[in-house]
């Protein structure tokens, strides 16, 4: 019997937006369907792998035999990977993180009066960036999704963040990335460089996991 690419590993995905509350009934958010984190979480499971999926605000189905962990902000994300890293062997960040939220959350409905309003924002914690900065922390996938000079931000935000590897998602093309069925990623580690072509988000999910798990072994040995 051939052992799974993924036997023995414990795998933590985000995926999806998140929520950032103005008021009680409105907040500031993104395109993410969750699609492409979920099929993730799917085929990490299939390749044999124990799989904790944190998850924004999406419209899909709980993947069988995942353990998912409905989150709306991304301060709310930060603590369920938080409470669940030390066990993984491998962090994947697919979920869009607002960058900003709001300083101040209103606890009333805002009303309507003057003809303009500003609303003061301020930095959220980068989940991923702490998390590989983590002393004997997981292996680390992130997600760069660009809309202009792909391999340059992708590879800056893999030396910056300290990442094992990176898979960069060209978000200017309308028929791929958010909310689409599909999706192209090109993946980049410290000395490789490799395209996965536009295909099916489930498809693709399993590529990219049989270049985590080989690059995986291939840092433990
Ligand atoms: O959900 P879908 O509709 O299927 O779309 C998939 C996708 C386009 C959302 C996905 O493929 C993707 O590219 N996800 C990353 C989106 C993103 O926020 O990219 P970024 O370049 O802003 O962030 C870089 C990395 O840091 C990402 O791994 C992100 O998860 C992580 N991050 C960012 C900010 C933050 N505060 N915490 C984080 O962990």
């Amino acid at each position: 019997e051939k052992t799974l690419p993924l036997a023995g590993q414990q795998v933590l995905i985000t995926a999806g937006p998140t929520r950032e509350a103005i008021d009680p009934v409105r907040y500031i958010s993104n395109h993410s369907s969750g699609k492409m984190g979920y099929a993730l979480a799917i085929q990490a499971q299939n390749l044999g792998a124990q799989v904790t999926l944190v998850s924004g605000p999406v419209a899909l189905p709980e993947p069988l035999h995942v353990n998912t962990i409905q989150v709306s902000s991304a301060l709310e994300m930060h603590q369920a990977v938080f409470a669940h890293v030390a066990a993984a062997d491998i962090f994947i960040a697919c979920a869009a993180v607002a960058d900003y939220r709001l300083a101040d959350i209103q606890t009333q409905k805002i009303k309507k009066s003057a003809d303009e309003m500003t609303l003061s924002l301020i930095k959220n914690p980068d989940i991923l960036a702490d998390v590989a900065a983590l002393p004997d922390g997981p292996f680390t996938v992130g997600f760069a999704a660009e809309t202009q000079d792909l391999e340059y931000y992708a590879k800056d935000k893999l030396q910056r963040k300290g990442l094992n590897m990176i898979a960069a998602n060209d978000v200017s093309n309308q028929d791929i990335g958010f909310n689409q069925a599909d999706n192209a990623l090109t993946v980049f580690s410290a000395d490789a460089k490799i395209a996965l072509p536009k295909q099916d988000k489930l498809a693709l999910a399993e590529q990219l996991l049989k270049i985590v798990a080989k690059n995986v072994s291939a840092n433990s040995l």
